[in-house]
């Protein structure tokens, strides 16, 4: 690879005929220093790091014989790794099965991630994060700007979507053992991204500056504060003792700036990861013959990706069109909390079980524990080494389903009591 960049990089000055090499004079007292061998580098170099190309160039046009329209060899020349990209994309293949239908999850969760970065900018047009403007804004995106409406409930229903997509993507890579050996930093950029996905939603819920957000924020933003350091921690999310338009400039640039900036970059790690290995086919598939076959990841599978994106798309533009969501009133921080404030539906699961351990030294327990427990989730691929060596991990399905069963009852619970 390496000598395939330098014979690249020396390409555009290749039909030229080879300069003899400028020799200094040495300076008197000074030994001369030897002529380089042909085709010898940087060690017959006078200066230290100063490298003499070797002598045989590289032919000026390496690409002359690939089939390429004028476009493409136009850009192949300037930008030549994106040749080998594109072969690979062409030659990548999707092995098929009956589970392969849990493939599409993936690609699904990163069209609407697209989705909120083209409607989060048009809301940006209108939008002013302070305490004065931001729901009066919201209204007047919400009844003035044409199709301001629209933009804003496909937003929310978005995100909502985009969180959901990735749960499931979540869950079936882990009953597939998608995360064994070689894809452990799939598993863990991926569960990085869930993280950051979930960042997005809390701090994003405070933008409207509802009464709802506002409270419930106050409520999200208290439960560090039973953790060491964690008085700090709040102080730092919050701008101040109290959730204020301070919280709100702080949720806003971790919402359009900070949060964006670091999905882009795992996201890019977790995207090629997926490129240069491949999908993976479950445990004993290949040997019991259940691959049905294996088809062309471009085009075929990204056809068929981009019919879930356009089913998507329907689901999406029927909910933010039937179901809006509500704006609400106006946050009022000198009123009391009204009865009933919860956070998001995705962060029910946690919410029941900070209400289950309110006892003493509860909350701080809870928090340890589900800190563990993220812990030993991230580190899976490596603690299920059965997985790695392709033998089945029961013991791993059943953790997974344990944690499944977990999030669901905890979060019908919440559903049971306060209602959506
Ligand atoms: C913003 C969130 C995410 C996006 C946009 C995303 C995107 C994708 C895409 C497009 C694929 C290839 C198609 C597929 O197998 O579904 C993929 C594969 C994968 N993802 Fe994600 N992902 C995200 C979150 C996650 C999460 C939360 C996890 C687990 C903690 C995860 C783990 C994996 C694994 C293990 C694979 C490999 C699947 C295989 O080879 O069989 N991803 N991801």
């Amino acid at each position: 690879m390496a000598e395939e960049n330098n014979k690249q990089a020396t390409a555009g000055s290749g039909s030229a005929k080879p300069k003899p090499p400028a020799v200094k004079p040495a300076a008197p007292g000074k030994p001369k220093p030897a002529a380089p061998a042909a085709g010898a580098p940087a060690a017959s170099s006078a200066r230290k790091g100063v490298y003499k190309p070797a002598e045989e160039r590289a032919d000026a046009n390496p690409f002359k014989d690939s089939k390429v329209g004028a476009f493409g060899g136009w850009f192949q020349e300037r930008f030549s790794m994106v040749t080998p990209i594109l072969d690979y994309m062409k030659k990548k293949e999707v092995p098929q099965h009956r589970l392969s239908f849990w493939y599409y999850f993936g690609g699904l969760t990163l069209f609407f991630f697209i989705i909120q970065i083209i409607t989060g900018l048009l809301l940006l047009l209108y939008y002013r994060p302070t305490e004065a403007e931001a729901f009066a804004r919201f209204v007047y995106i919400q009844t003035e700007v044409p199709y301001g409406w629209l933009i804003r409930q496909v937003h929310a229903w978005s995100a909502n979507l985009m969180v959901l997509m990735a749960f499931i993507h979540m869950f079936s890579t882990f009953f597939m053992k998608s995360y064994r050996k070689p894809r452990e930093l799939m598993w863990v950029s991926g569960f990085i991204l869930l993280v950051l996905t979930l960042g997005f939603g809390f701090t994003g819920y405070l933008l409207p500056w509802n009464e709802l957000a506002f409270f419930a924020t106050q409520v999200g933003t208290e439960v560090p504060k039973v953790a060491p350091g964690g008085e700090f921690l709040v102080e730092v999310l919050r701008g101040g003792p109290e959730v204020s338009g301070e919280t709100l400039t702080r949720m806003f640039a971790m919402h359009v700036v900070l949060l964006p900036g670091l999905v882009m970059l795992v996201l890019s790690a977790h995207l090629m990861l997926v490129q240069v290995l491949g999908a993976s086919a479950p445990i004993g598939y290949k040997e019991a013959g259940l691959i049905k076959g294996y088809e062309k990841f471009f085009p075929t599978f990204l056809a068929k990706d981009a019919i879930g994106w356009m089913i998507g798309f329907a689901l999406l533009i029927y909910l933010a069109v039937m179901f809006p969501w509500e704006i609400g009133v106006k946050a009022d921080p000198l009123v009391a909390a009204p009865q009933g404030i919860k956070p998001e539906w995705y962060f029910w699961a946690q919410f029941q079980l900070l209400k289950d351990f309110k006892f003493e030294g509860g909350e701080l327990l809870a928090i340890i524990l589900f800190t563990i427990g993220a812990i030993v989730w991230i580190l899976v691929p490596f603690i299920d080494t059965k997985a790695s060596k392709e033998q089945k991990s029961p013991l791993f399905t059943i953790f997974g389903i344990l944690v499944l069963a977990f999030m669901l009852v905890e979060t019908y619970r919440v559903y049971l009591e306060y209602g959506w």
